[in-house]
């Protein structure tokens, strides 16, 4: 897993070298969050799409249409996988109206003893399909990869297989009647701050240099929201799948682009965000953990450019995330943090979706009760659910438990 660049560097933001991270709760500033309008449920779409319209101006820029319809291709069927658990599908989806993208390969798995559409979690993974599974067939990634230990010259080595599978439990997600499917989000976007030429934004800057220019011109999260948009496309056609009950899930700075997707696609049933910190969940006006100012310096690439006006000002934002995550309403929001994950500030990952929770209201649901931060692993809330567990940042299967239990919650009852 990931470690913050800034903990491994010190204690000190990278941004401005005159901000000192803060980690200690007793010196957290005063703080105002921008109001949340709700209004009757049906104001919403209104206040949605003006909400929505904000963080598209002031944080992650514009979502270019898309051009034409997504193109499928079967790379690989299998009857006999996870133990005969699961028939599992290699896809490549493209879109022929955007010939400078070369397209994303799909892992899908569907529980064999489905007999009616079963819902599926997808998302991204960060080091290839052949990195979350065990099973030998399921080709490496062709796409850049970043560097590390089962990583070479940004081309993954025969030890990447399975090398991430613990944060992917396919077998249980799959034992418990729900399908899973992912893709690697370097086929959207390389993550560098020359990326874009090799993902969709380039791609649609080659057909259109507008896409790519101004203050609210997307950023690589943007690019990588669309990939799973995309893969959308292609799973609310899967007969096997009910289009219905489709769960995102995305961990860390995946997990921000889960949450621009969930926000932006409403065919999306349940956005689950786990330890997304800045830029995702967290409260940005709450000085904890990693700023706007760190994130801008050490990925400039991730948000529009608009974004670094608010680098040593967040209260200058005229958003912050528990709007965005109100944009999930009605529909159902998880939100998970891990309590010694300090740089994703844990505690304003929870304060966000207390806060969201209004949202849920006029619809006669509920987010969030009132309250402290919960004792690590109960899981609180109704329309928005939310558990902190304890440890380091990282997707682990005691998240995906909750998360099973939370989308079993809801659903199992309805169909
Ligand atoms: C860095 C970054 C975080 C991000 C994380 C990750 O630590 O500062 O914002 O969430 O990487 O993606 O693992």
């Amino acid at each position: 897993m990931r470690l913050p660049l800034a903990f491994l560097l010190g204690a000190t933001s990278l941004c401005a070298q005159t901000h000192t991270t803060n980690v200690d709760e007793r010196k957290v500033p005063a703080y105002t969050l921008p109001a949340l309008a709700v209004g009757e449920a049906k104001d919403w779409p209104r206040q949605r799409a003006a909400l929505l319209a904000q963080f598209a101006h002031h944080v992650h820029g514009r979502t270019p249409a898309t051009p034409g319809k997504i193109r499928v291709r079967v790379d690989g069927e299998r009857d006999d996988c996870l133990g005969g658990l699961a028939h599992r599908t290699l896809l490549h989806i493209d879109l022929p109206e955007l010939p400078g993208w070369h397209g994303m390969d799909v892992l899908l798995y569907v529980p064999q003893q489905a007999k009616a559409p079963v819902p599926c979690f997808f998302g991204l993974n960060f080091a290839g399909n052949q990195s979350v599974t065990d099973e030998s067939d399921v080709p490496s990634t062709v796409a850049w990869l970043e560097d590390g230990p089962n990583v070479l010259a940004h081309h993954a080595l025969p030890t990447s297989a399975g090398a991430d599978a613990s944060s992917w439990p396919l077998r249980t997600v799959v034992a418990h009647g729900f399908a899973i499917a992912t893709v690697h989000y370097g086929d959207l976007e390389p993550d560098h701050k020359d990326g874009w030429r090799d993902g969709v934004r380039g791609a649609f800057a080659a057909k259109d240099a507008t896409t790519h220019e101004g203050d609210a011109a997307w950023g690589a999260v943007g690019a990588w929201a669309f990939g799973l948009s995309r893969l959308v496309d292609h799973l609310v056609t899967d007969p096997r799948l009910d289009p219905a009950r489709l769960a995102v899930v995305g961990h860390s700075r995946l997990g921000k682009a889960a949450l621009w997707a969930g926000v932006q696609d409403e065919r999306i049933a349940l956005v689950i965000a786990n330890e997304s910190g800045e830029g995702g969940a967290a409260l940005m006006r709450r000085d904890f953990g990693e700023t706007i100012g760190d994130l801008v310096h050490n990925f400039p690439h991730w948000f529009c450019p608009r974004f670094a006006e608010y680098a040593n000002a967040p209260e200058r934002c005229p958003v912050d995330a528990h709007q965005l995550l109100a944009l999930c309403a009605p529909r159902l929001l998880y939100v998970a943090s891990a309590r010694d994950d300090w740089w994703c500030d844990p505690r304003g990952e929870f304060l966000a979706a207390q806060h969201a929770s209004a949202a849920w209201e006029p619809f006669g649901k509920r987010g969030l009760p009132a309250g402290d931060w919960p004792a690590n692993h109960v899981r609180i809330g109704n329309e928005v659910g939310y558990h902190v567990r304890p440890g380091e940042h990282g997707l682990t299967p005691a998240d995906w438990r909750h998360f099973l239990d939370f989308a079993e919650l809801h659903w199992s009852q309805k169909h």
